[in-house]
């Protein structure tokens, strides 16, 4: 029972986990609706966005978030080119497990996990092979592209074999003409996403890759977490292409989300596109 409740405190302590550490892989299937019952357990953490420009000065752990010199988010443009090396390859299944929850800032889900990495949805890039771990929105986006913002940005974090995160596909998201695919998954996005219950569920995530051409146009380069301790050796790949939601659907993540982006951070030796 303490490791169960472990467990269920990691899912809703983001300041404890980075960005967020998707940590609640355990499936729960007596219970749809799972109460994440730990009191006071969403109160925040010694670090909060609004406030991401002294994050080195709060802890010797966070040191990295203040000297740094592969920080992220960073803006990009046109002007960066796109890239033409590190090409993704997408190897994800049509049917995954997992647990859909709100991360404290807005909506998120952690694929079911089994012990065994390389079990989980994939990409390969140049000679790697990096595995899903989990997805969750920031609002609003954490990336600028040629000095516009998106209203959310949704991450698509990998970690290698060993379970070390390696790698996250970043998707710009914004209101257009139509209702995602991939967000018509979630139809009780409002109703349930408080901060405390997580629900099981089995969806597609290959719509969300879909709606951003598996990204075929995209900017990638080295960089960190997005929160303390702002750790390193990160690869981000971010997809030319927006991926579109409707209104009500962005009202809905939206209305689950609380401001959630770091300040952008000096290019210094990110090597954009190298
Ligand atoms: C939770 O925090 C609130 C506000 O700080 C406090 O009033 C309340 O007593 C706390 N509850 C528990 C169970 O610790
Ligand atoms: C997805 O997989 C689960 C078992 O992992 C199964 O129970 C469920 O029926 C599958 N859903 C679809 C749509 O295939
Ligand atoms: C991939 O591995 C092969 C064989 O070890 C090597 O020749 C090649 O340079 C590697 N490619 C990249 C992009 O690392
Ligand atoms: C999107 O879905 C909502 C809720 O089901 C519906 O009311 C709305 O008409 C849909 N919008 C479009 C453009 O299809
Ligand atoms: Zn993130």
């Amino acid at each position: 029972m303490l490791v169960q409740s472990l467990f269920a405190l990691a899912a809703i302590m983001p300041g404890l986990f980075a960005c967020p550490g998707h940590d609640n892989h355990r499936r729960m299937p007596n219970r749809k609706r799972q109460a994440v019952n730990e009191p006071n357990a969403t109160l925040p953490s010694d670090w909060a966005y609004e406030a991401s420009y002294n994050w080195g000065k709060l802890s010797k752990d966070y040191v990295l978030c203040q000297t740094g010199t592969q920080q992220s988010p960073i803006a990009l443009s046109l002007g960066n080119g796109l890239s033409l090396n590190h090409i993704p390859v997408f190897n994800y299944p049509a049917n995954v497990s997992g647990n859909f929850f709100n991360w404290n800032y807005g909506p998120a889900f952690t694929l079911e996990h089994n012990g065994d990495w390389t079990s989980h949805p994939s990409f390969d890039y140049d000679n790697e092979t990096l595995y899903l771990k989990g997805w969750h929105i920031h609002a609003p986006a954490d990336h600028s592209v040629g000095g516009d913002r998106s209203k959310a940005e949704m991450h698509f974090v990998h970690v290698d074999a060993e379970g070390h995160e390696a790698a996250v596909l970043a998707f710009r998201l914004d209101p257009g003409n139509s209702n995602s695919t991939f967000f018509n998954q979630f139809p009780s996005m409002i109703s349930f996403l408080e901060p405390d219950v997580q629900e099981t569920m089995d969806i597609d995530l290959r719509p969300a890759l879909d709606s951003v051409l598996h990204f075929n146009e995209f900017w990638t380069y080295q960089g960190s977490l997005t929160s303390p301790p702002c750790h390193e050796g990160i690869r981000w790949f971010v997809a030319r292409q927006i991926m579109f939601t409707g209104v009500q659907q962005m009202q809905a993540i939206l209305g689950a989300s609380t401001y959630s982006a770091r300040a952008e951070q000096e290019v210094w030796q990110h090597r954009i596109n190298e």
